[in-house]
């Protein structure tokens, strides 16, 4: 088992990055520090660790607000935090943008990975006990049809700007352990789905629309399907590896919980029922089918039976139990959502972090 002291996390201030630290926070076998790096993009929000930077802030939780693309910048934060691991989730993350707007996905996933391998090469040398932990995605694979399911050896075969530029941050990384003995590892995973999740994603985005009754966009047939996993056993599939994970290798993380959209989303609808104390059919009369999304991937589905059988790792939460906390999360965080949505988040953030 590793032991890590100065945790260098990238994209923190985001939707997995910010449960990731709150959940390691919260681990007994942890007792070192956590230094954020996040440029806070529109998808990063330092309203997501309000109470980490509360009880934690200045002891064992740092944050620094910049650029992984900035190696001068990388550089200093390595050096002034001795960083010993590095958990790398900064990216540009949503299918649809990398659509309109690839080069911000060719920057940040493909030149930050390589700026942040680089400075940990450098500033580690031959030294021992370090790990550069790179999160991936289950979108590197392509598309499923009706059968079968990603492996961690299914060759890979990305259908979109952002698959695509999340290979080649895959394959850099693994490049370093080949090439240099670089100590890397990996890990693939399904959709995440849970609190403090930027609501242009399929469920927080339904959820909100339910809630102000505006249509639900059903890109194409609704029939494409997703292996949802709850985002806090994401984050410690991550944490699982990062510890006990064999150097090189890679590890498959999934719920093993696929469902069509359609079907989803007409789950949710009743659930948000439930909770609002309206008719489902309100919510499902709002369904409306879309444009598909261009080259929209028909199906994911992982298998993750290396993580389990090798590193013990099990999901916790049921579906269930998943999806009813974060309806209830997304109706009681209403200031959250409207900051996310407004920006107004970065006017919070001048007022209490920029001039310390
Ligand atoms: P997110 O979009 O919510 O967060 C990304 C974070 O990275 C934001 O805080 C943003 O400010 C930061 N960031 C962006 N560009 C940056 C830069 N140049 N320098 C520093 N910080 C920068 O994304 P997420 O959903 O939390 O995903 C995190 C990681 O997990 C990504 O690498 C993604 O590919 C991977 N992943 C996501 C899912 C999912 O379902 N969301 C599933 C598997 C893997
Ligand atoms: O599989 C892991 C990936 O999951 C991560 O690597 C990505 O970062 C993350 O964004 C997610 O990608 P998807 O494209 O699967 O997620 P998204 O929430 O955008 O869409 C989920 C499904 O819902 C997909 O089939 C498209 C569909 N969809 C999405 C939106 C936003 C709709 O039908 N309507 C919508 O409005």
């Amino acid at each position: 088992m590793r032991i890590l002291k100065n945790i260098l996390v990238t994209g923190g201030a985001g939707f997995i990055g910010s449960n990731f630290i709150r959940f390691l926070l919260a681990q007994s076998d942890f007792s070192g520090r956590i230094v954020n790096l996040d440029l806070l993009t529109y998808a990063g929000n330092m309203e997501s660790l309000d109470d980490v930077q509360q009880f934690h802030g200045g002891s064992r939780y740092f944050f620094e607000q910049g650029d992984i693309c900035d190696g001068k910048r990388v550089k200093e934060i390595f050096s002034a935090y001795d960083i010993d691991t590095v958990v790398h989730l900064a990216a540009e993350s949503h299918v649809d943008r990398s659509l309109h707007g690839p080069e911000a996905f060719v920057r940040t996933n493909v030149m930050g990975t390589i700026v942040l391998l680089m400075a940990a090469q450098n500033f580690w040398k031959e030294r021992e006990g370090t790990l550069f932990h790179h999160v991936s995605t289950d979108e590197v694979f392509g598309s499923l049809g009706n059968e079968g399911s990603f492996y961690e050896n299914t060759p890979y075969d990305p259908r979109n700007p952002y698959s695509a530029t999340k290979a080649g941050s895959d394959h850099l990384v693994r490049s370093f352990y080949h090439s240099y003995g670089f100590p890397v590892t990996l890990s693939n995973c399904s959709n995440n789905y849970g609190p403090y999740q930027f609501p242009e994603k399929l469920i927080p985005l339904m959820i909100l629309n339910m809630i102000e009754g505006k249509p639900l966009p059903v890109y194409g047939d609704g029939k494409n399907i997703r292996d949802w996993l709850y985002v806090e056993d994401h984050a410690s599939g991550i944490w699982t590896v990062v510890r006990k994970g064999k150097l090189g290798e890679s590890y498959n993380i999934g719920g093993e919980n696929e469902w069509e959209n359609i079907r989803l989303i007409r789950r949710l609808a009743r659930l948000v029922a439930d909770k609002t104390g309206k008719s489902p059919v309100e919510y499902e009369d709002l369904i409306t089918y879309v444009r598909d999304r261009p080259g929209h991937d028909r199906r994911y589905a992982i298998n993750c039976e290396k993580i389990k059988d090798e590193l013990g790792w099990r999901q916790s939460l049921d579906f269930d139990k998943g999806l009813s906390q974060t309806v209830d999360w997304y109706l009681n965080n209403p200031s959250w959502i409207s900051r996310v949505r407004s920006g107004e988040y970065k006017n919070w953030l001048d007022r209490n972090y920029r001039n310390r």
